[in-house]
Order: structure tokens, then sequence, then C-alpha cells
């Protein structure tokens, strides 16, 4: 029913006549055909972050974990002036979103930049410094979910006051419950959560969602 849900709301709210209709298609392909894991954000979720970005009009939204740039595709897509950077760090997968956003017309603004997320943040922290980039004022956190929490701490610093911050896969069908569970990412999950709570530099929630993907949920944190 979630899925048939999905299936019939978009046919309504992003209908095939939308300009970026058939490249997010063609890159959802492509990254199959090239060997990615099918794992993006649900076309929902990805454009509920590009709805965020054009009401709160974000000029530069950053994203841990490029994967295919499905995401980004939407971000920039629905945002013409937005400029989005994009970290990723499989060679593989950042070559081949390189790819989809020639073909979705957006290579010009979305940055996808080749490496550790925790070895480049420091970059893109220089840059803002400089004055060569604006602050963040959307961020997407997407990737290796032992480091949630490393991610939106160190972020933080690099964002606007007002700017919103989403993490990915929080309840994972329920499992961020058990506290016992040894695998990394659902700890990953809890840590995140746990220290949102108590971390003075923003006001946060969890929402929980059912869709094409199963169900799973969001962290959402607004810099103070
Ligand atoms: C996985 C990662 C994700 O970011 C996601 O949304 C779903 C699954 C995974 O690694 O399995
Ligand atoms: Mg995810």
């Amino acid at each position: 029913t979630w899925t048939a849900v999905d299936s019939y709301t978009q046919s309504h709210v992003h209908p095939p006549s939308t300009p970026n209709h058939k490249a997010l298609l063609d890159a959802l392909r492509n990254s199959r055909d090239k060997g990615l894991p099918d794992i993006a954000t649900a076309p929902t979720v990805a454009k509920m972050y590009a709805l965020q970005c054009k009401a709160s009009k974000v000029q530069h939204a950053l994203e841990f974990g490029t994967l295919g740039a499905y995401t980004s595709i939407w971000l920039a897509t629905v945002n013409p002036t937005l400029r989005v950077t994009s970290l990723e760090i499989n060679e593989h997968h950042a070559a081949v979103a390189r790819e989809n956003l020639r073909n979705a017309g957006v290579a010009d603004r979305v940055s996808v930049r080749l490496g550790a997320a925790l070895d480049l943040l420091p970059v893109l922290a220089a840059e803002i410094e400089r004055g060569e980039k604006p602050k963040l004022g959307f961020v997407y956190i997407d990737a290796d979910k032992e480091n949630n929490w490393n991610y939106l701490d160190r972020v933080i610093a690099l964002c606007e006051p007002g700017a919103v911050i989403y993490v990915d896969n929080i309840v994972r069908g329920g499992s961020i419950l058990d506290a016992t569970n040894p695998e990394p990412r659902a700890q990953g999950a809890r840590r995140v959560v746990e220290m949102a709570g108590k971390d003075e530099r923003v006001d946060s929630v969890v929402m929980q969602f059912v869709g094409e993907k199963g169900y799973d949920g969001m962290l959402m944190a607004v810099v103070r």
C-alpha cells in the first residue's frame, strides 16, 4: 500500500511532464546499470528536500554521500540558483554521479568532491571562511552511518542560523530501538539522536515515514 500511495500521489504531484522527470529516471537507470546499490533517497523525500531549499531560499547546500547524485539532481533542478556541494568517498560512484549531473544539465551547479568527508570538510570550511562560498543553508547527511554524529557536529559551524540539517536512515524499520544491536550503522542512528538532543546549537526532531523504500525516518536539526 505504501508503494501504491507513492505511485498514485507522485503521478499527480510529479507527473512525467515535469522538466526534471526524465533526468531523474535516467539517473536511477544509469546508476543501476553501472552497478551502484539501489539505496538512493526516495523520490518523495528528495523532492521534499528540494522544496525545503526553495522555501528557505537556500544558496548553498551540502550533501554527505553523493551516490549517483539522485538527490543532488532534485535539489539543483528545482532550485536554479542553488549551489550544491556533494561529498563522495567512492571513485566509481563519483564518476557515475558526474555523468548523471551532466545528463541532467546541472553539472555546473553541483560540485562532487571525492574523498573522506572528514578530510573534505576543513577544505570547505576554508572556502567559506575566505568568502568563496556562502555558508550552508541546507545539509543532508546520508553516508556512512557510524559517522552521523561526527558529520553533524562538524558541519554546524559551516551553517547559517536557521539552516536545516537532515540525517537519513534514523529509524530503519525500528532498529533504532535496539540498544544492543552491535551493527555500527544502528548505533550511528542512536548516537546522533542522543547527541543532537543534548546539543545547544541545534533544535531537533525525528520524523518516521513509510513509502516505497519501506519504514524509516530522518532526524531534522535546525541551527539556532
Ligand atoms: C543503506 C544506506 C542508505 O543511505 C539508505 O537510505 C538505505 C540503505 C544501506 O547502506 O544499506
Ligand atoms: Mg540513505
